[in-house]
């Protein structure tokens, strides 16, 4: 696993807005099948960083590697093409419409005579759905109707049916209880075990460390620590993400000690 060519490498990332600087010298590594998690406060600069990657933020310097080659990732559409889908917390789903018509929003399958090839588009759908979630069946309800783990699976379900390798979500538990959250972790594995990469942005220790195989720590848009969990606890992670301090006491380069502040 250590020699194998990462799938995305963002090096050297910047990113300000006006006067703040959200993402500053940031690099992270995204490998094939692995969840990695993406942790820190609240204005660390996570989402930042991930809408770059996704093409909703133009990057002012720094590079994206893809597959070891240089990638000019300058719109949602270009990061599509490389595979890359991005669930924010909002899903993004059209709530009064059914899981194919959601799946298939915007794509839509059309018959030789240009009508919707509703038939076509619902077998696909139970195709995807199948491979995430064996217990969905509700195929005819508005998503408004369904459960929040449900429609997270629709959302991701829309991601792989055009053939996703890295999905990036943001906050994916947030809004969930814990019975919902259980149901997103299923999700999660159930794609790791497809060979797909999860970037899983999360404020939530447990969550992070129930499901991902390595973190990355970012504090004041910064990179603090990247490594295995199992390298880890979740005491030297907290106070990486309070205090940026990282377990033998020292300071990752640039974050500044609020001892000395
Ligand atoms: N579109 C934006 N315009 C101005 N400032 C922004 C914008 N997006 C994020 N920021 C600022 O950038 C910093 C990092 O934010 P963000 O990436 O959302 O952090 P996180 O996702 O870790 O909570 C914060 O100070 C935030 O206020
Ligand atoms: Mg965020």
């Amino acid at each position: 696993m250590e020699t194998q060519q990462p799938l995305v490498q963002m090096r050297g990332v910047y990113k300000h807005f006006g006067g703040v600087r959200a993402v500053e010298d940031m690099s992270i590594d995204i490998r094939q099948g692995e969840v990695l998690g993406l942790l820190g406060h609240n204005g660390a600069g996570k989402s930042t960083l991930i809408k770059i990657l996704s093409g909703a933020y133009p990057i002012d310097s720094g590079e994206i590697l893809i597959g070891g080659e240089k990638a000019t990732i300058e719109t949602p559409r270009d990061a599509k093409a490389y595979g890359i889908e991005t669930i924010y917390q909002t899903l993004a789903l059209a709530d009064n419409l059914a899981t194919p018509a959601n799946i298939f929003f915007g794509r839509e399958i059309l018959t030789r005579f240009g009508a919707l090839d509703e038939a076509a588009m619902e077998h696909a759908t139970i195709g995807v759905m199948k491979r995430l979630n064996p217990n969905f069946k509700n195929f005819h309800d508005a998503v408004s109707k369904l459960s929040g783990g449900q429609r997270q699976a629709v959302a991701i379900a829309r991601t792989l049916q055009f053939n996703a390798r890295i999905i990036i979500m943001d906050e994916p538990t947030a809004a969930l209880g814990p019975h919902e959250t259980q149901m997103v972790a299923d999700l999660i594995r159930n794609l790791k075990n497809e060979g797909i990469a999860i970037v899983m942005i999360s404020h939530d220790l447990h969550d992070v460390f129930d499901l991902a195989d390595r973190i990355t720590v970012m504090k004041n848009g910064r990179h603090v620590w990247t490594g295995p969990v199992a390298d880890t606890d979740k005491d030297e992670v907290l106070q990486m993400i309070i205090l940026g301090k990282l377990p033998d006491g020292s300071y990752a380069p640039g974050i500044v000690s609020e001892d000395a502040a």
